[in-house]
């Protein structure tokens, strides 16, 4: 694995992670964390260059996993933690999307 440069609690990847989308209940399920997260992908992929992108998620958080796999995350690791962040519930996954020039969102 090529992992994160600087030092880090839990083993993990290097390169860009996108992490904590959240949006208020009021306005949950209307698409706007579809809309931020293919901004930022296509931020990520056309200004930054990136061609990959990983995130995070709690083992009991069904709804984000849900979330991931709908926006074409690949889940790559499980882990009590990645980078610096323990879960409360011990265990989380690690998704990968990625950036594929000209590629959508
Ligand atoms: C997860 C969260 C960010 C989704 O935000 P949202 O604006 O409601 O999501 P969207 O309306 O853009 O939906 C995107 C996808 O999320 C999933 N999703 C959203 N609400 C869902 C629900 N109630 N049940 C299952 N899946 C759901 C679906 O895959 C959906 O895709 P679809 O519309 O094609 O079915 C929001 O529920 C939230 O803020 N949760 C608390 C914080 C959190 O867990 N953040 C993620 C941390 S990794």
């Amino acid at each position: 694995m090529d992992t994160a440069a600087a030092p880090v609690k839990f083993p993990s990847p290097s390169g860009w992670y996108g992490l904590g989308i959240i949006v208020q209940k009021l306005y949950r399920g209307r698409g706007v964390a579809r809309a931020l997260s293919d901004f930022r992908a296509a931020w990520l992929r056309d200004e930054a260059g990136a061609d990959r992108l990983y995130s995070f998620v709690s083992a009991e958080n069904p709804v984000s996993q849900k979330m991931h796999a709908d926006f074409g995350f690949q889940a790559v690791a499980e882990g009590a933690g990645f980078l610096n962040v323990s879960f409360d519930c011990g265990r989380g996954i690690l998704y990968s999307l990625e950036l594929k020039q000209g590629k959508g969102p």
